[in-house]
């Protein structure tokens, strides 16, 4: 891969990209008569100048369409065909009479310029001689948390602007604190209409003293506050005579010179392998974003979480061999030895290699409409690894707006939450403040596949490191051999009055007769005792069946046959209880009724009371079922046919003896 390839792969794709906050990734959408020039041919032309990232954030009307448009068209590097585009534009739809409406340059969607509002991510790309600079236009919106942190996750700086007439608001707040979440080190505090105040330092000053005091306590010590008026053009490309008591770089000066810090020096080499390359006998090659650190040939590494050791042979670039490689380059690497390696490994440094881990406290942004829910297994993505992973605890959900902690049972969409993670197996990760590759996470819902949350890691859990499995003598065949029998989970599902207890207590009868050992697990029962403390609300129904699943199990493993009669609602907790059998273990019998048919039978009395409104969150009135889509039995119950269904679950066993 070249470097212009992997500037563009990333310029259009973010580290924390989800499926519905999709940058646009076209360069400078002025008009829709205008061409865009190629993001690839850009990034040749600039080749060599450094890039710096960063995002802009503010609240709806603080004018940050405005400054970027006028830093684009400041720094002259529009085509004249947008110009055009622009002057046409602007008396169409622009909201300065005859004057350039800079902000349209930024508002590229029509449906945007129509509400007037900013949505999604917008990059733009623009330089000037010293640097060249992506964009990512976040917007001001509490409910487009999730598009900032989208922007925020690749960007060096933070541009964060107020409205000198309204000082700091909530949102000011929540912007920094995401950016400093997302490990964003450097901002500018863009202190915007100056010209609407008369250019008074007094109201600066005080919104400055007010902001440091903010960012201070969340550890941003490199703060840049600067007196502007987009509008106007001050402070903005060139220092503005309307300022004289401010002695600061203009906000471009500060952007072509701000230092940012050197990823190379923090650690020893991190290469997060993507793919392997094998494209004949003699050639293995490791092909991956080096994300920390510089490596050359002849280098000693260690791969993780594995390992094993071996020396580099040789680093690869797209043109060829080279002597050294470092942070930010892609690359190819073979080794000495022949090991085995596959995507997801991360080829380390063998005298400073990253630790390994499964278990984690970690921030969470939330990013779906359905809350998380802890102890649902999703997909968690780090680097190049997938792993499957739950919250195993939420610690404390964090208001994003005034940095309290709270108390909370799940996190809904936009919220942020302090987390103990447990993935099912261990990973290569550094802590996120030390590498945002190898420390932010994407979480992705194993049944939509989408993206649902972004996190980043904060510390390995020491606990889960001290407690090893311990070996017994007496496993698990034997235990079932002594009983004549195979292990297995008979999972009855459906609705309350569907009948699963009925029929798992008939089959129970049979079996027990037939001289096998079963124990039955029942919803009832067990919500008595084990699991007195739970209730009705998602969270503690995933919870329910979390502990449920792991009883049977045990009981599996002690060799029992076990019949389970729950509800257990939904697909992703009888999904996560299958896969803690061995495979033709876990047999999923959904005992189907219609509604109406359970309700009028009401055994218990439940569905009359629940829709007196008397049981919140009752299943099938106020709470959802999720049919299994692929049961291993498929009970028709409307019927009064109990010894039918006892025999179609027997016959499927095939255990009459
Ligand atoms: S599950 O959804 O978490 O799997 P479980 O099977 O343990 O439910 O418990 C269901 C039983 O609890 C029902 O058979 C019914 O008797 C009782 N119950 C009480 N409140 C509710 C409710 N809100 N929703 C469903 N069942 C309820």
């Amino acid at each position: 891969m070249s470097r212009d390839s992997e500037f563009e792969a990333e310029a259009s794709e973010t580290r924390f990209a989800t499926a519905s906050a999709q940058p646009r990734g076209e360069p400078v959408a002025g008009s829709d008569a205008a061409t865009p020039e190629p993001v690839a041919e850009y990034l040749k032309r600039h080749e060599h100048k450094p890039l710096l990232r960063f995002i802009t954030c503010g609240s709806v009307d603080d004018g940050k369409s405005t400054l970027i448009g006028r830093l684009l068209y400041d720094s002259k590097r529009l085509f004249d065909d947008q110009l055009a585009a622009l002057e046409k534009d602007s008396r169409r739809h622009g909201t300065q009479g005859e004057r350039i409406d800079y902000a349209l340059l930024l508002d590229g969607l029509a449906a945007e310029r129509e509400q007037g509002i900013t949505i999604d991510v917008a990059y733009r790309y623009f330089d000037t001689d010293k640097r060249k600079f992506i964009v990512a236009d976040c917007p001001g919106h509490e409910q487009y948390t999730r598009n900032m942190a989208t922007g925020a996750s690749t960007a060096d700086v933070a541009v964060v602007l107020v409205d000198a007439r309204k000082g700091l608001l909530t949102q000011t707040r929540r912007h920094t604190f995401i950016a400093s979440l997302l490990g964003i080190r450097h901002i500018v505090l863009a202190v915007n209409k100056m010209d609407l105040v008369g250019y008074d330092a007094a109201v600066f000053e005080e919104i400055v003293a007010g902001y440091r005091t903010l960012a201070g306590g969340l550890g941003i010590n490199d703060v840049q506050c600067i007196p502007l008026s987009a509008l106007e053009g001050d402070n903005l490309s060139s220092r503005s005579p309307n300022t004289p008591w401010y002695g600061g770089p203009s906000l471009l000066e500060h952007l072509e010179t701000v230092q940012l810090s050197d990823q190379r020096s923090t650690s020893g080499l991190r290469l997060p392998v993507q793919w392997v390359n094998r494209p004949h006998q003699n050639f293995r090659g490791f092909v991956g974003t080096i994300a920390a650190g510089e490596v050359h040939p002849g280098d000693p590494v260690v791969v993780v979480p594995s390992g094993r050791r071996s020396q580099v042979a040789r680093v690869l670039d797209a043109n060829g061999d080279v002597a050294q490689a470092h942070a930010g380059q892609a690359v190819t690497l073979t080794l000495v030895d022949e090991i085995d390696i596959s995507r997801g490994d991360v080829i380390a440094a063998a005298g400073d290699p990253p630790e390994v881990a499964d278990q984690f406290a970690a921030h969470l942004l939330w990013m779906d409409d359905a809350a998380l829910l802890p102890g649902r297994p999703y997909w968690l993505k780090i680097g190049t690894r997938t792993v499957a992973a739950s919250v195993s605890e939420i610690k404390h959900r964090i208001d994003v707006n005034t940095q309290e902690r709270l108390a909370a049972k799940r996190l809904e969409l936009n919220e942020v939450g302090y987390c103990n993670l447990a993935l099912d197996e261990p990973i290569a990760f550094e802590p996120y403040a030390q590498n945002r590759v190898l420390g932010g996470f994407i979480l992705i819902d194993r049944q939509s596949n989408a993206t649902v949350a972004a996190g980043t890691l904060d510390f390995a859990l020491r606990r889960a490191g001290n407690v090893h499995w311990q070996h017994l003598d007496v496993d698990k065949a034997a235990r079932a051999r002594i009983k004549g029998q195979a292990p297995k989970v008979l999972w009855f599902t459906g609705l309350s009055g569907a009948g699963k207890s009925t029929i798992a207590n008939q089959v129970d009868k049979r079996l027990h007769s037939l001289g096998y050992h079963t124990f039955i697990l029942d919803g009832d029962n067990v919500r008595h005792g084990l699991n007195r403390d739970l209730g009705f609300t998602d969270e503690d129904r995933v919870e329910n069946i979390r502990r449920v699943a792991e009883v049977a199990r045990l009981m599996a493993d002690a060799g029992l046959i076990v019949l389970v009669s729950f509800i257990s609602p939904f697909r992703a907790e009888r999904q996560m209880a299958r896969e803690r059998f061995d495979a033709g273990e876990f047999v999923e019998v959904f005992v189907d009724v219609p509604l109406a048919v359970a309700e009028a039978r009401d055994v218990k009395g439940l569905y009359r009371k629940a829709r007196a409104g008397q049981i919140p969150n009752f299943t099938g009135i106020d709470s959802p079922y999720e049919a299994p889509l692929q049961p291993e039995l498929h009970l028709h119950a409307d019927g009064e046919n109990v010894d039918a269904l006892t025999q179609q679950v027997l016959a499927y066993l095939k255990l009459e003896r």
